[in-house]
């Protein structure tokens, strides 16, 4: 499973890259306002901190001027994804790009059946909003369950790319569902290390390592 990060913080990136687990970096029109910097320049810079593909949101709404924007974020740089919402529009722009060799987010995906016109449209990514979806009183696990049961019924080769994710419980879920990404907020990726018992285990072994007065 690969383990994008979801923030246009930079330094929280490169810090997370230097684990070596991040496969790549999806940000969002919210993410980069809450980053204060141009939308360029701080994506040419998380491009520069992973080989991974770096997800940089369109804004327009038609097919026209999604494609116009796509074709300035494509620029910044190899391993940038183009995002696109799950509309009409965003999946016309979806084919035309990916048919060109284009990566493709493709983002805002809220039902199985739309997840299926992603595929169909070509996406490299179809990133369903787990989180949100438990908000409004769904069951975003049981999303990503029927979107890999279709995906694996047709053969299709996007990307289920988990989003929305709140807490370790849902990375675990995705995991068991067999998810092929999951985005989340670095707090929760560096939060996945962390066991009661592997802090008490190293505690015991290093007060035990003491007594016996050796080093390595
Ligand atoms: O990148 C899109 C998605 O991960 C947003 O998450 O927490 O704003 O619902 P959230």
């Amino acid at each position: 499973m690969k383990f994008f990060a979801d923030t246009a913080d930079t330094a929280e990136i490169a810090e997370l890259a230097a684990t070596g687990l991040l496969d790549g970096v999806t940000t969002n029109p919210s993410l980069i306002a809450k980053s204060g910097r141009d939308i360029i320049e701080v994506t040419r810079e998380i491009c520069g901190l992973t080989d991974g593909p770096v997800s940089a949101e369109v804004i327009a709404l038609d097919h026209a001027g999604m494609m116009r924007e796509a074709e300035i974020l494509r620029k910044i740089a190899d391993n940038v994804c183009v995002k696109v919402p799950l509309t009409m529009d965003g999946l016309k722009t979806c084919k035309a790009l990916t048919s060109d060799g284009t990566m493709v987010n493709v983002t805002l995906c809220f039902s199985a059946n739309q997840a299926l016109l992603a595929a169909k449209a070509g996406a490299s990514f179809v990133s369903p909003f787990v989180g949100r979806h438990d908000d409004n009183g769904f069951d975003g696990m049981q999303l990503i369950s029927d979107i890999r049961l279709i995906y694996d019924n047709y053969d299709f080769q996007t990307e289920i790319l988990v989003a929305s994710i709140r807490h370790g419980l849902h990375v675990l879920e995705a995991a068991k569902i067999g998810a092929d990404v999951i985005t989340a907020p670095p707090a929760v990726i560096k939060g996945l290390v962390k066991h009661v018992l592997t802090d008490k285990g190293v505690e015991g072994f290093l007060a035990d390592w003491a007594k016996t007065g050796q080093t390595i």
